[in-house]
């Protein structure tokens, strides 16, 4: 684990942001607090999350996907992508298993799962819901080989956090089409970046984010990543996962792995210093992305 990575981790600390979250929902420009009705994730997503965090369960896995025919053939068709680069075709999920590694198909199952809450969900105007989720995907990917290269504890987070730090922009699009498409038309007019014209509609996909994940009771990390995702600082205090899937989101942009609006600016330099991350092992995850780009959009355009 790096050093100085600094999280907010007491107790008093988490009421202190808990306390300062609830003002700001409370704000009349807070549209969300009027809204309860809430897609839901679904219950095999939830065993997935608690396998990805325990200890590998091969069985366990097979047992979560078996039953589910639609699911098993998902996966294998991510598996038999050219990303996977497997010589050989994968026919079976235990063979994917055995081939791809149980995290790897654990990781896509979730991400298959996720995608199926927001599915009725239809592009709109400058926002093309299938750009968002390779979006989401290459932001989980690069933020898991951030994570190797920082060589962090709980690395088996990342894909995940990263995969799930923009949903607040779906719920957006799920509960309020129409402002949405306001703010995308506005986004569009201004070349601002896009957090800054939801916040002036009062509609932050970063406080969206945040409470829909606390609604899935999801573990706080997944909470402090949808909140802090664009500005890792909590009262000047550092945040070590909120960050690193800064940089992924900002590597993503820059790299443009996928086309979505008003995303992430600027230059990595600052935060690269703060998690303790080189120049040169930056370069070698850019070189490694940049090499696996079309894959990623080649391996999940048809599962999203
Ligand atoms: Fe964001
Ligand atoms: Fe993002």
């Amino acid at each position: 684990m790096i050093e100085g990575r600094a999280e907010i981790t007491s107790k008093k600390e988490r009421n202190k942001a808990e306390i300062y979250d609830m003002a700001h929902l409370r704000s009349p420009h807070n549209k969300i607090l009027e809204v309860k009705k809430l897609p839901t994730l679904p219950k095999i997503a939830y065993r997935l999350l608690d396998l990805l965090s325990g200890e590998p369960d091969v069985n366990e896995l097979e047992e979560i996907i078996r039953y589910d025919q639609a699911l098993t053939s998902k996966i294998l068709a991510v598996a038999n992508s050219a990303y996977i680069s497997s010589q050989k075709e994968i026919n079976t999920l235990e063979r994917a298993i055995v081939l791809l590694g149980f995290r790897e198909v654990s990781e896509i199952a979730f991400s298959i799962c996720v995608f199926s809450v927001f599915k009725p969900l239809k592009s709109v105007r400058n926002f093309d819901v299938k750009e968002f989720w390779l979006h989401a995907i290459a932001t989980g990917i690069t933020a898991r080989v951030i994570a190797q290269a920082l060589d962090v504890e709980d690395e088996e987070f990342f894909f995940t956090l990263g995969l799930l730090h923009d949903i607040g922009r779906l719920l957006l699009l799920h509960l309020f089409p129409e402002r949405f498409e306001e703010i995308l038309a506005q986004q569009e007019k201004s070349g601002r970046q896009l957090l800054a014209e939801e916040m002036e509609a009062g509609l932050a996909h970063t406080w969206m984010g945040r409470w829909l994940l606390k609604r899935w009771g999801l573990p706080e990390k997944f909470v402090l990543v949808a909140r802090f995702h664009h500005n890792p600082f909590y009262k000047e205090k550092f945040l070590f996962e909120p960050a690193v899937i800064k940089l992924a989101d900002l590597i993503v942009h820059n790299l443009r792995l996928a086309r979505l609006p008003g995303g992430q600016t600027g230059e990595p330099g600052p935060l690269l210093l703060k998690l303790g991350l080189s120049e040169d092992l930056y370069q070698t995850i850019i070189e490694h992305l940049s090499f696996v780009k079309e894959s990623i959009s080649e391996a999940w355009s048809n599962v999203i």
